[in-house]
């Protein structure tokens, strides 16, 4: 079942008019929150970045947040999975084509669950290969809008390559983050993270990461990466939200550090599992 503009439905029935600003300009935003035993996780994270969003784009938001938690919860028990990817979209909905904002909008709200496939045991025991390729993307990659060509393009890229992700370098010279994913480099015992800045895609994960690497006393650095560091990385660490924390094992063909999942992995995984059993436990 989906949710659609106030109804729920099968997703086979759901309709949406051809002149929809989403489907012509890619107008809108959207989020994906993590579902584990029909507990979403961080929901008051994931709206609070879906806000952001809206205001970046001056699309008023149309619902407060205890009406989403409200279509959320009820979207999770219409659905059979205990773990699910909920998926949120709102655009600026149908208008005769302008890129101009239309003087009157109906925004389409549009919610659908899919089962969550979190990594296979196989990926996390062993990391994940990946390749490096140039940050093309525009200024505003702090929004979490739903034209997402850019970073289609530059995820295939690893697909084509036989690879999980593909890590973004900005002018050749620092990393920002993956082409769907958040990207952390460990180097001499020190967890290194990327600014949130207009560059990147504030993670909900990257932050889970960061909070726990601070109350675990773990060594941690938030700065600007250098592309060259990523080369000389000891381990690099991926994070979202269906893929929580993996390690990536090889870059560009060659092994990370010692080609296996490190410490810092093994830690920052571990702490990221119990986190989560936790919040679930209690909430
Ligand atoms: C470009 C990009 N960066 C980072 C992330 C990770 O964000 P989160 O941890 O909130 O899933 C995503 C998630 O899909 C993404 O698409």
């Amino acid at each position: 079942m989906i949710y659609l503009n106030g109804e729920f439905m099968p997703i086979e029935q759901a309709r949406i008019p051809v002149l929809d600003r989403g489907f012509i300009f890619g107008d809108g935003v959207y989020e994906v929150v993590p579902v584990y035993s029909r507990h979403p996780f961080r929901l008051a994270e994931h709206l609070r970045r879906l806000q952001d969003s809206l205001n970046s784009i001056k699309l008023v938001n149309p619902h407060d947040d205890p009406t989403w938690m409200r279509l959320i919860q009820h979207l999770v028990e219409l659905n059979e999975p205990e773990d699910q990817s909920l998926y949120i979209q709102i655009t600026r909905g149908p208008a005769k084509r302008d890129h101009a904002f239309p003087k009157q909008i109906t925004p389409t709200v549009f919610l659908m669950s899919n089962p969550l496939t979190t990594p296979p045991q196989q990926q996390v025991s062993e990391g994940v290969p990946a390749i490096t390729a140039v940050d093309n993307r525009w200024l505003r990659c702090d929004i979490k809008a739903i034209a997402l060509l850019p970073n289609v393009l530059l995820r295939q890229l690893a697909v084509d390559a036989g690879c999980a992700e593909t890590i973004l370098i900005r002018e050749n010279e620092f990393m920002t983050e993956g082409a769907a994913s958040n990207i952390f480099v460990v180097k001499k015992g020190i967890l290194l993270a990327p600014p949130k800045d207009n560059l990147m895609l504030p993670g909900i994960t990257y932050d889970v990461v960061l909070e726990l690497a601070a109350a675990n006393n773990i060594p941690h650095e938030v700065r600007r990466i250098a592309a060259s560091e990523v080369f000389v990385a000891d381990e690099l660490l991926l994070t979202s939200s269906t893929k929580e924390v993996l390690a990536i094992t090889r870059l560009d063909g060659k092994p990370v550090g010692t080609g296996k999942p490190g410490a810092m992995f093994a830690r920052l995984h571990k702490l990221y599992q119990d986190f989560k059993l936790n919040v679930m436990r209690t909430s």
